[in-house]
């Protein structure tokens, strides 16, 4: 018997817990997070709520339930140092401890990491401390066309891009200047143009072990409309990469992520135990950095876990043990599609609190809760993302298909985006890379 300790509530922790279960060991899952999710109270043996920002009761729990490890799965309890607070009562975790998780909640210290060990992939940036010479460098460096980065966890809001976010230099250098006094840092960095894709690997600090490409749709809206979101869903291929990518663009990225592997030790003396997750861009010169996560990400998590053969329980153990090289990481052929379903409104202004109603999935499809509290009287969305629904074929094709045809089957007042994973969708980002590439 397994016992694993799960910390988080959302979707990424619901698939992380069913994969636990198919392993071939008997797991026994003790659940920590905010919130009831409904699958994962199907999953676990004991489920707690409490605050993952402060790690008192996350302790208690441990000391109580003595579990063999944990797994952390959101950003904010990874960065507060969740791993660090498990570790001092002897317990590993599935997540890096706080000074190499810097390499998501800090994004000026990923910059310099990479250009210090002269990792590839790193646009032109600067790191500023304070005002002087913001404008010069826009200007005179990169040509107006840039990206603001705020030096730390935003929820995904402290990235903002010229032309996208930002509609001049002036509203640049004022965002800038905004970031400064807050955190006392910011990045500025080159705009790259191109096709994104997040390529996400086990890590044990020394061995990675990459997972298939994903590539996620943060615009609310079809069409790539709208504001930035969490991600309203996203696909990954049977070949394991993706439609647009040309060959070497994977083993590119994959290189990139081993060099900062061994960077980040060589650099803090601290080996980094969890999932490296990288959201790169291909463009015309080649496959770029936009900034690692220290987690698995939300929604490409759903692309995944549902295709990996090889057991999950023994790849966590793995990677606490540091002995990934010798553990043969294996996914199946499979293309996958999946679709999320959020509140009215979301994100500026989503309806909080709605009842939902689950009808009958259609056979094959996967379901994932996510921001949804179980209640007596039934399920209850937050103001967040709510449920997600994976299709799983041969092609993504039919895989969109199916994660299309579950979707009626959630009722209350939602939407969700019925472009993703399309025909027409992903022919529009195989043109778009040929264009950049002639
Ligand atoms: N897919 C976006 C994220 O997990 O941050």
């Amino acid at each position: 018997m397994k016992k694993i300790l799960l910390v988080g509530s959302g979707a990424r922790e619901h698939v992380i817990a069913e994969t636990l279960k198919r392993s071939k060991e008997d797991v026994s899952i003790i659940a920590y997070g905010r919130s009831k999710n409904p699958g994962i109270l199907k999953l676990a043996t004991r489920y707690e709520l409490g605050p993952v920002d402060k790690f008192e009761d996350l302790k208690k729990l441990a000391v109580e339930e003595k579990p063999d490890f944990a797994f952390i799965g959101p950003d904010n309890p990874i960065a507060d140092g969740a791993a660090d607070a498990l570790l001092d009562l002897e317990i590993h975790s599935v997540a890096p401890l706080q000074t190499v998780a810097r390499l998501e909640s800090s994004k000026s210290f990923t910059r310099d990491l990479l250009a210090k060990y002269n990792i590839p992939g790193n646009p032109k940036f600067k790191v500023f401390f304070d005002e002087d010479n913001i404008r010069e460098f826009i200007e005179n460096d990169l040509g107006g066309e840039y990206v603001v980065k705020a030096d730390g966890l935003m929820g995904g809001k402290g990235v903002k891009v010229s032309g996208e976010h930002l509609a001049s230099i002036e509203e640049g250098v004022k965002y800038a200047a905004d970031c400064l006094h807050k955190t006392g840092r910011v990045v500025i960095e080159e705009k790259f143009v191109g096709q994104e894709f997040s390529l996400m690997c086990f890590c044990d600090g020394e061995n990675i072990a990459p997972m298939p490409a994903v590539q996620d749709h943060k615009r609310a809206f079809d069409g790539d409309k709208g504001p930035n979101t969490g991600g309203m869903g996203s696909y990954s291929d049977a070949s394991h990469s993706l439609p647009f990518l040309k060959p070497g663009d994977i083993d590119a990225a994959i290189d990139i992520t081993k060099q900062t592997t061994l960077a980040l030790f060589e650099e803090t003396g601290v080996l980094f135990k969890g999932i490296m997750y990288g959201g790169f861009i291909v463009t015309k010169n080649g496959v770029k950095l936009i900034e690692y996560n220290a987690r698995f990400g939300d929604p490409e998590v759903m692309n995944v876990l549902p295709i990996l053969k090889t057991d999950f329980v023994e790849i966590c153990e793995a990677i606490i043990k540091g002995n990934l090289n010798k553990l043969k990481v294996e996914f199946e052929n499979k293309a996958t599609v999946c679709k999320y379903i959020v509140p009215e409104g979301y994100p500026e202004n989503p309806v909080k609190g709605a009842k939902i109603e689950v009808g009958n999935v259609p056979e094959g499809v996967k379901m994932y809760y996510s921001s949804v509290d179980q209640k007596e009287g039934g399920i209850y969305m937050s103001s967040s993302r709510a449920v997600a629904f994976v299709g799983i074929a041969d092609t993504i094709h039919e895989a969109e298909k199916s994660a299309a045809g579950a979707l009626a089957s959630i009722s209350g007042p939602v939407f969700y985006r019925t472009d993703i994973g399309t025909d027409a969708l992903i022919q529009q980002r195989i043109e778009m890379m040929k264009k950049i590439r002639s």
